[in-house]
């Protein structure tokens, strides 16, 4: 199994960054509300604000940084609402592919595209399979993603392959998963204020370390970024076990 960093808050040690860091990025709707804008154009905020917070999580070393765009209960929005969330995608695809490749970012798709248009499932396709070898930054886009749906595709696929009980443990166990090669979240931000994991990377999250902060997806910026890293740099990271005093 592939842990994140090293323990945080040892006196000796500057902090380590995260090398995980997933976000729930909550709180459009609640920004549009606050402006007498539609909820679509809160996404689009939303939308806007990724492609800062990319760069800025690049630069402060973050390696693997993994969004939260859609949920498999998202399809329960209204379908303006919906496709809405669908374009923004298509949208960002198109627009931020070959400025990502160009810097390097390795883009993957964790969830399930069978329901997302014909169009759609190819241009996310195309950015996975362009940017494959990218080694700078991992941007992970969670899109009809569910952490239920992903342990229960897991054991249909070890099922399938007729994967005997004896052999299942931890480390087979995720390589059916959306992240075979990617560490576990150390870090995991909710903007919004809510204290909850939403089927968010619920088997990878094991021992990720919690950060939420009050305010909106579109307004969380550079500074807001720091308080996040500065909170983790403070956490004692200890995966179970006992450290020794001094640390
Ligand atoms: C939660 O806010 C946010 C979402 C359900 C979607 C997040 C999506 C984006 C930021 C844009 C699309 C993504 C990509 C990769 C282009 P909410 O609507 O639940 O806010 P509320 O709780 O204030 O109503």
């Amino acid at each position: 199994m592939i842990r994140g960093s090293a323990l945080n808050g040892a006196p000796s040690s500057p902090p380590t960054p995260p090398v995980h860091v997933a976000i729930i990025m909550d709180g459009n709707g609640r920004w549009a509300n606050t402006r007498g804008q539609t909820r679509s154009d809160g996404h689009r905020a939303g939308t806007q604000n990724i492609r800062r917070i990319i760069r800025l999580f690049s630069g402060r070393g973050v390696r693997y940084l993994t969004l939260y765009a859609f949920s498999t209960e998202n399809w329960e929005r209204p379908d303006d609402e919906v496709d809405a969330l669908m374009e923004l995608l298509g949208e960002a695809i198109r627009t931020e592919t070959q400025a990502l490749h160009e810097e390097g970012v390795r883009i993957r798709h964790l969830g399930r595209t069978d329901r997302l248009s014909p169009h759609l499932q190819k241009a996310i396709n195309s950015s996975v399979e362009l940017t494959q070898n990218n080694t700078t930054m991992n941007l992970n886009v969670a899109f009809d993603y569910g952490g239920r749906a992903e342990i229960l595709e897991a054991i249909k696929k070890l099922v399938a392959n007729g994967v005997r009980p004896e052999d299942v443990n931890e480390e087979t166990f995720e390589k059916y998963l959306y992240t075979p090669d990617v560490p576990d979240p150390d870090l995991i931000i909710r903007t919004a204020g809510e204290m909850r994991l939403s089927n968010f990377l619920i088997w990878q999250a094991a021992y990720a370390e919690y950060y939420t902060t009050g305010t909106l997806w579109p307004d969380f910026d550079e500074s807001e970024i720091d308080l996040a890293l500065a909170a983790y740099a403070q956490r004692q990271r200890r995966f179970g076990r006992v450290l020794d005093s001094r640390e």
